[in-house]
């Protein structure tokens, strides 16, 4: 497949433009820089000439916290830009994926959401990522929409992505405890993009690594075991101690029904393990 890549420098889309190349595909892969999805035209121009059999959105605004005092900046991406795309997409005949978030459930409901479950978010970020959601189904009804979570993996910022290499550092640690989720191994994540963008599905599909979740702390431990680092480095925090400008949901875990349907994800324990050695640490 012919399939473009936005935001190219992300982790989720390095992740995806190396499964896409090992499994021969041609690879368009664009940094913000060389293409901004909040600029319409450019959107309109580079995709609707058909050139594209795909088109995988990795682009994000992905600053939760800084998304409550730049609301309009994360719309204009999250929102307005993944419709830019969708729009594009529809002119051309080519195949839309986007991410979106496990953050657009609120974290009222007593066990996994499932893609039927109603969204309810809670912060700007998550406002926007669901409004990207709705703005890709309502102008072009064959968008494919991954809600993904906890996402880790090699070239990645956020903490779960970081936290090898700090505790390699010898460096101490604090880890929520009383927050939960379901772990997505980047590379595992982008292999389903990939089936989902050669399957002619639609809609909403969850896409997270399976078992039953962690919290932050038991994510932590994790990579001390499959890293042999000191679990000592490792200390408990509860979520109300630390003063963050985004409310998220205490829980946030996915049930992958309709993903599932593309074949299993492996264990997040698993994909951990593997991400700990592809950085370089454990046996
Ligand atoms: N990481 C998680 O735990 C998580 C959880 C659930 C869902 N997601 C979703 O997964 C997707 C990928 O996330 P990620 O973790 O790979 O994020 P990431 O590492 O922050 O990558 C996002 C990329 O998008 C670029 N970007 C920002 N604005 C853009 C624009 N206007 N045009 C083109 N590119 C733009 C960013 O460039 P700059 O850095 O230069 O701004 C960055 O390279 C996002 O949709 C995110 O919402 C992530």
């Amino acid at each position: 497949m012919k399939i473009l890549v936005t935001g190219a420098e992300g982790m989720v889309a390095r992740a995806v433009s190396r499964v896409c190349v090992g499994l021969g595909d041609d690879v368009v892969a664009l940094a913000k820089r060389e293409l901004d999805i909040t600029d319409r035209d450019a959107v309109s121009r580079l995709i609707g000439g058909g050139e594209f059999d795909a088109v995988i959105n990795c682009a994000a605004f992905t600053d939760v916290d800084g998304a409550e005092s730049d609301p309009q900046l994360c719309y204009a991406v999250n929102a307005e830009g993944v419709e830019n795309l969708a729009r594009a997409c529809r002119d051309a005949d080519s195949v839309f994926v986007t991410i979106s978030t496990d953050y657009v459930f609120d974290g009222s409901k007593d066990g996994f959401y499932d893609e039927s479950d109603v969204p309810r978010p809670q912060s700007v970020y998550a406002a926007a990522k669901l409004e990207g959601e709705k703005l890709a189904a309502a102008s072009y009804a064959r968008s494919i929409i991954v809600r993904s979570g906890w996402i880790f993996g090699p070239g990645g910022t956020n903490f779960l992505s970081v936290m090898p290499e700090l505790l390699a550092d010898g460096k101490k640690i604090t880890a929520i405890e009383d927050s939960f989720g379901t772990p997505t191994y980047a590379e595992d994540l982008a292999g389903h993009l990939r089936r989902l963008a050669a399957s002619g599905s639609e809609g909403v599909f969850h896409v997270v690594n399976s078992g039953e979740g962690t919290s932050y702390l038991g994510f932590a431990k994790e990579i001390c075991t499959a890293g042999g680092f000191d679990d000592a480095l490792v200390a408990p925090v509860s979520s109300s101690d630390l003063e963050r400008p985004a409310p998220r949901p205490w829980s946030s875990k996915l049930a992958t029904v309709r993903g599932g349907t593309l074949g299993p994800m492996p264990d997040w324990r698993d994909a951990v393990k593997r991400f700990v050695k592809g950085v370089g640490f454990g046996a």
